[in-house]
């Protein structure tokens, strides 16, 4: 019978990988943690709506990539294509706002965008998100990408760059459309289709364009951080200032518009020239009219995701691969031996040791190339003779030595030898 393949662009995590997954995971936790943030697990799917109100109905994630789908009651559903969207509608809908202090919140999970898969882009890929509410001056902002920088090192990855630019407030963005939309117009139709129709519905949109012969009239086009407002060229210089005093090094990027419409002023990404065409590791930026947009109070807010899949990718370059092995392996030959062997593997794991056995009686000769293959720096091996002596032997299978030991207080003999030995 044919087998049934998983969705395209939708991978599994196997176990030789989950590990890490887990440390990456871990160390997120951790760094964020430290930084004043708290967990929130939203939904993997929300109203349609939700994300067209705040990614944009003019973007690339709502025009072509949204999972969406009505459910059995005919209501308008759509997978997360991200993160930041579901957690602001839960920060009004729970009122978060209303405790004085600002909100620090991280969410890690899956989100779909139905995109055409290749290397490091995927329909299901996995993000690491955080955001914060309620903090308006840029001393957030320069925390923000400093917290990202360090979270990179602890996980051991170095060599990124972080892009960052200003795409001014609404006003000094109004401004700049004109004038971008007179550069659009000037070029006539040399632009492709979809550049032709944005530049009627959303101009900013046209540097998230791929054909290359847009990208090529894009070089000469005017840049938004030439034309953005005092307040915002204050702040985007406070953001510098405080990089630079934290030691986090940053690249002016002006070409980086991010590809959602809910930005303003600080944008950022963190680039690498290890993965190829998918090179955004991560970004984010400042938000500060979407909790108003989508039914809050006037509320500031910033925040940024990782890709999970490249960041993984690029740790596991040049490394291998992680073997994983269990402490010990039990060895029995015979059935009653084997049932002793299936009691000391349960005591041996109540007391936290990992420990392995044959379950199904196979050769003495199978079964030691099974610990071998295992990995195990110990095998216990005991047959009818050594039960009856209450022994058991013990090989240990990095140096190559054997010794008997008694089988009374055996649990207590692993324990220390445990905590007195290394890895194989
Ligand atoms: P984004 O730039 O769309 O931002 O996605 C963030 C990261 O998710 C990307 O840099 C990339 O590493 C990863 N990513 C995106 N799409 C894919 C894909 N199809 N396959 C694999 N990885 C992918 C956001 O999503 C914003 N919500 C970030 C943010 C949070 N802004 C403010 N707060």
């Amino acid at each position: 019978m044919e087998s049934i393949q998983a969705v395209r662009g939708m991978n599994d995590i196997l176990p030789d990988e989950a590990g890490w997954w887990r440390s990456v995971e871990d160390t997120a936790r951790d760094v964020f943690e430290t930084f004043g943030y708290r967990e929130i697990r939203t939904p993997v799917a929300e109203k349609l709506e939700l994300f067209a109100r705040s990614i944009g109905e003019s973007t690339d994630i709502v025009e072509k990539e949204m999972y969406a789908f009505q459910d059995r009651n005919g209501e308008w559903l759509a997978l997360r294509p991200e993160a930041t969207a579901s957690i602001v509608r839960s920060y009004v809908q729970h009122s978060l706002h209303t405790d004085s202090a600002p909100q620090k919140l991280y969410e890690i999970g899956p989100m779909f965008r139905h995109e055409r898969p290749q290397k490091g882009r995927y329909r299901q890929f996995h993000q690491i998100d955080a955001e914060v509410f309620g903090i308006e001056g840029p001393m957030i902002d320069a925390e923000m990408m400093h917290m990202l920088s360090l979270l990179m090192d602890r996980i051991g990855i170095s060599g990124l760059i972080l892009n960052i630019n200003t795409l001014g407030c609404p006003e000094c963005r109004q401004t700049y459309r004109d004038i971008l939309k007179d550069f659009l117009t000037a070029k006539g139709d040399q632009f492709c289709p979809d550049c032709l129709r944005r530049r009627e519905t959303n101009p900013l949109r046209v540097f998230d364009c791929k054909v290359e012969g847009c990208r090529a009239l894009l070089e000469s086009a005017p840049l938004l951080i030439d034309y953005i407002c005092k307040d915002c060229r204050a702040h985007f210089d406070a953001v510098k200032d405080y990089l630079e005093k934290l030691g986090t090094r940053y690249e002016v990027n002006p070409r980086i518009v991010r590809g959602l419409d809910y930005y303003m002023r600080t944008t950022f990404e963190l680039i690498t020239d290890r993965l190829g065409a998918q090179n955004a590791i991560g970004g984010g930026g400042r938000y500060n009219g979407l909790v108003r947009d989508l039914g809050g109070p006037d509320v500031p807010a910033i925040g940024f995701a990782i890709g999970m899949e490249r960041l993984i990718m690029l740790l596991q370059q040049g490394q291998p691969k992680k073997a994983h092995a269990p402490r010990f392996f039990i060895a029995s030959l015979g059935d009653a031996p084997r049932v002793s062997a299936f009691l000391l593997v349960e005591q041996l794991r109540g007391r936290g040791l990992e420990a392995e056995m044959d379950y199904e009686g196979r050769s003495l000769k199978s079964q030691m190339r099974r610990a071998d293959k295992s990995g195990a720096r110990y095998v216990l091996i005991f047959g009818e003779d050594e039960l009856m002596r209450r022994q058991i032997r013990l090989r240990d299978m990095l140096t190559k030595t054997q010794s008997l030991l008694p089988l009374d207080d055996l649990i207590e003999s692993m324990l220390r030898i445990d905590s007195e030995t290394i890895e194989r």
